[in-house]
């Protein structure tokens, strides 16, 4: 079983993305996980960051990101789908962790066997479909933020969770399938 390492975003232990994060995660033998809002991770990009001379080191909370990464095979991302991306709080982190000299040249050389992307959707998949939503925040997530920076890429959506309110036999028994998805997912890694 490869290191696996989960980057994981949403601020309330009791949702519907912390038990897919809890699915994947039991699938797996050998993995970390940086939870940003359990950590208190600071995900704005300051003016001192920006600024920063390439040569320089980077913070020591981005370190710490960067060496849990290089550490790992395998790359996890689990967070909800807030405004057709990723919470703020992941956005920033790529902000930060992705500096030059690490994710972008010079001198950047890392590359991960394989990049997951699990994320949760109000919407259902065939709806982001229809309304582009899902080709956009694939192609933000894999061409651009992972990109060349691992082997192979995955992009699951894990929709539907509005039917929780119209449907809510319907959405257990998605739901069921979707923490199945994640954990089968998890064991083929
Ligand atoms: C701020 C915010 C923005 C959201 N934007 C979207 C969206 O653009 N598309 C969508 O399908 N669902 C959207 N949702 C619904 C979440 O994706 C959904 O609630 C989540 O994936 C599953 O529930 P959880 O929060 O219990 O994990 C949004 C939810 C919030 C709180």
């Amino acid at each position: 079983m490869s290191p696996v390492h989960v980057v994981y975003a949403h601020p309330d232990p009791a949702s519907f993305t912390r038990e897919v994060l809890d699915a994947f995660v039991g699938g797996l033998s050998s993995y970390t996980v940086s939870d940003l809002y359990g950590s208190g991770f600071q995900p704005v990009l300051s003016a001192a960051e920006y600024a920063r001379p390439a040569s320089d080191p980077v913070p020591s909370d981005v370190a710490a990101e960067q060496e849990s990464l290089d550490a790992a095979e395998v790359w996890a991302f689990v967070y909800p789908v807030w405004w057709a991306d990723c919470p703020a709080m992941l956005k920033g982190w790529f902000d930060r962790v992705w500096t030059v000299g690490w994710a972008y040249k010079p001198g950047w050389g890392r590359v991960a066997r394989r990049a997951v992307v699990l994320c949760t959707a109000g919407y259902t998949v065939a709806e982001l479909e229809k309304s582009g939503v899902h080709q956009a925040m694939r192609t933000a997530m894999l061409t651009d933020r992972i990109g060349a920076r691992a082997s192979s890429s995955d992009f699951v959506v894990l929709g539907g969770s509005v039917l929780a309110g119209s449907d809510p036999a319907g959405w257990a028994s998605l739901k069921a399938d979707h923490l199945a998805h994640a954990a089968a997912l998890a064991r083929s890694l």
